[in-house]
């Protein structure tokens, strides 16, 4: 993997998991520091093993930008359909991020639509994948983002548990099959089946972290 042209910038990734969303701040040219409440042995870069919202409270403002992706199993319909109660931390990290003064980015699932404030919506096949995964951005702090032109979805869809067949796509959920496909497809060669599933594919936030950098040297000039 080439090492990108650092830009002197530091990214904090709260809810960082495997680093998907780590990677492509990477790729940007931005430091990163990773936070998670379990332990990633797989995280590529600085980890800290800590409460999100306690680390961000604390230590927010030591970073030029702030990314948060806080987990979306309350949203997802397979467990509203069970009617598991999983917290809401979509507005508490909303509040920490704002307090911080710093432009923040909060990730999510389609189903928390109505839980993010005019979200942005980035789509995998747009970058080149092989797969959709939307996820939905609402942006802070002063970071605006304009999603790239989304393309119509006309490619067939390899059914769950095959490997995806040629010219197909697939959906990397659950207990997909073609981990190895996967980690081409999505450009994240160290994760392992768990992470890939939860995943943000790492060009999503090269795209955001590229924005970034492009907004805060027209403020700067
Ligand atoms: C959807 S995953 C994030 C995926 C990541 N953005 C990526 O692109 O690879 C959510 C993560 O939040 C972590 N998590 C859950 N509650 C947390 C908390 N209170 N503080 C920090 N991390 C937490 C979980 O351990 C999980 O790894």
């Amino acid at each position: 993997m080439n090492v990108p042209l650092s830009n002197g910038l530091k990214v904090l990734d709260l809810f960082c998991c495997q680093g998907g969303a780590s990677m492509g701040y990477h790729f940007a040219g931005f430091e990163v520091v990773g936070v998670d409440l379990s332990h990633q042995i797989r995280y590529p870069f600085r980890f800290v093993q800590s409460d999100a919202l306690d680390f961000v409270r604390e230590h927010g403002p030591e970073f030029d930008f702030i990314h948060a992706s806080p987990p979306c199993q309350r949203y997802t319909l397979a467990q509203r359909i069970q009617k598991r109660d999983h917290p809401d931390l979509i507005a508490p990290t909303r509040a920490a991020l704002e307090a911080t003064g710093r432009p923040w980015v909060i990730e999510n699932v389609e189903e928390a639509a109505g839980e993010l404030r005019n979200p942005v919506t980035l789509c995998a096949a747009t970058f080149g994948m092989h797969t959709y995964r939307h996820r939905l951005f609402e942006t802070g702090g002063g970071l605006t983002l304009a999603p790239p032109q989304h393309q119509p979805h006309t490619a067939p869809l390899t059914k769950m548990g095959r490997p995806r067949a040629q010219g197909h796509f697939a959906h990397y959920v659950g207990n997909f099959s073609g981990v190895q496909d996967a980690r081409n497809d999505m450009r994240v060669p160290w994760m392992n089946r768990d992470g890939i599933r939860e995943c943000i594919p790492p060009a999503y936030t090269e795209y955001i972290g590229s924005a970034l950098y492009a907004s805060l040297l027209e403020v700067a000039a």
